[in-house]
């Protein structure tokens, strides 16, 4: 074997790792509920895969602009202006193979060893794992359930120090599924505003999926003097239940698009140009279905808080976007010993869950709730019996 140094300071997805061993599990005759993935279980919009179809059928089979078409670019910052309120030329746009490869690029393109990256947790696993392999240092900043898992502009001031590269914003984020409103942004902002050479990643792929009835908040529209060190991800992937296409958008300087472009240029190059044409679509077309996902995700949502809280042990804050909610079992860690061990017996009882460790948190679990209604009575119904 050889590894290098930068892969051995990384660990493979534990959400994979899980969602991998339901499968087998599964495969092996098992009865197993999966609740351990990120993604839409909804049907991809048929409009999406009719230009998907029309782009195949029209040859559109060959390379494209590394970062992505100028047909893309004009939908994403479409995209950017209508749904986020970020007004950007399309030479501050890229496209790339999914919003975690933009992250993966914009980290590999701008951190240098020792660099430091501020990473709010519980955290989505894929951050610390890329930093790290850019050579950066992950410095956490722990939020808690009491505070429905956000931190504030004071938290983020005591994090700061002078090797502070990177922040990374998520919201509505994975694996909490907290939303920050508006003012706390603001505050946030202020912060940064006192210490310039600090980046700002703002992943914004939840956006459309909210239930706090507020227009999705984003700190590059709120403090546009701050705009030219953000940098916003955002994609299709969980919006139009497009995981499979592998596309995702960023917005941001036009230097930091520049260099990840470049590294693009010598990694995957264009993004699947088929995809491409799918993605056009996705951000031009309806949006009307979209209202109608999230309602049925509001409906789940409450059905799993509901459930949980009802769990002697267990207890969840009731999360205000995106498809997930990160469950507390701190009074069941005497008999399990940690949250790794609480997630193989619920896999023993039929239910594929992901361990908070996994996400730099303790002591519980990630319920993704993006399934069908009788599959999370079910689930509910299992880890009740599996924690008695
Ligand atoms: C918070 C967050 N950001 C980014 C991504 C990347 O999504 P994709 O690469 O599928 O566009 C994910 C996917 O799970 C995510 O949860």
């Amino acid at each position: 074997m050889h590894i290098s140094a930068a892969l051995s300071r990384i660990a493979p997805s534990q959400t994979t790792a899980m969602t991998d061993r339901a499968t087998q599990l599964r495969e092996a005759g098992r009865d197993i509920i999966s609740l351990s993935v990120g993604e839409p279980d909804f049907a991809t919009p048929p409009h999406v895969l009719d230009a998907a179809k029309a782009a195949l059928d029209g040859g559109d089979t060959k390379y494209t602009p590394v970062g992505g078409t100028s047909r893309l670019k004009q939908a994403a910052a479409l995209h950017f202006a209508r749904d986020l309120g970020i007004e950007v030329p399309t030479s501050q746009v890229t496209v790339s193979a999914g919003g975690k490869q933009a992250i993966f690029h914009a980290m590999l393109a701008t951190m240098s060893e020792g660099d430091e990256a501020i990473v709010p947790a519980p955290w989505w696993v894929s951050y610390p794992e890329i930093i790290r392999f850019a050579g950066g240092k992950v410095v956490p900043l722990h939020t808690h359930a009491k505070d429905n898992f956000r931190f504030t502009a004071a938290d983020l001031e005591a994090q700061i120090g002078p090797r502070t590269q990177w922040l990374l914003l998520n919201s509505p984020g994975n694996p909490t599924g907290a939303c920050y409103p508006a003012e706390m942004l603001l505050g946030i902002g202020e912060v940064l505003r006192h210490h310039p050479r600090i980046l700002i990643l703002s992943d914004d792929i939840y956006a459309p999926i909210n239930y706090t009835g507020a227009r999705h908040a984003t700190l590059a529209n709120l403090c546009p003097d701050l705009a030219d060190r953000i940098l916003t991800i955002s994609g299709v992937s969980k919006s139009h239940a497009m995981t499979g296409f592998r596309i995702g958008v960023a917005a941001g300087p036009e230097w930091l698009i520049k260099a990840m472009e470049r590294l693009q240029s010598h990694s995957s190059g264009n993004p699947c140009s088929i995809s491409q044409a799918a993605a056009v679509a996705a951000f031009e077309g309806p949006q009307e279905f979209l209202a109608e996902w999230c309602e049925r995700f509001r409906a789940r949502r409450d059905l799993v808080v509901g459930a949980i809280n009802a769990i002697p042990g267990l207890s969840t804050p009731t999360p205000d976007g995106a498809f997930y909610c990160m469950v507390d079992a701190a009074p069941l860690m005497e008999r399990f010993g940690d949250d790794a061990r609480l997630a193989l017996h619920l896999l023993d009882h039929g239910v594929a869950i992901v361990p908070a460790s996994a996400f730099g948190h303790r002591d519980g679990f990630r319920i993704s709730f993006a399934a069908d209604e009788a599959k999370l009575v079910e689930a509910c119904k299992r880890i009740a019996e599996a924690v008695a």
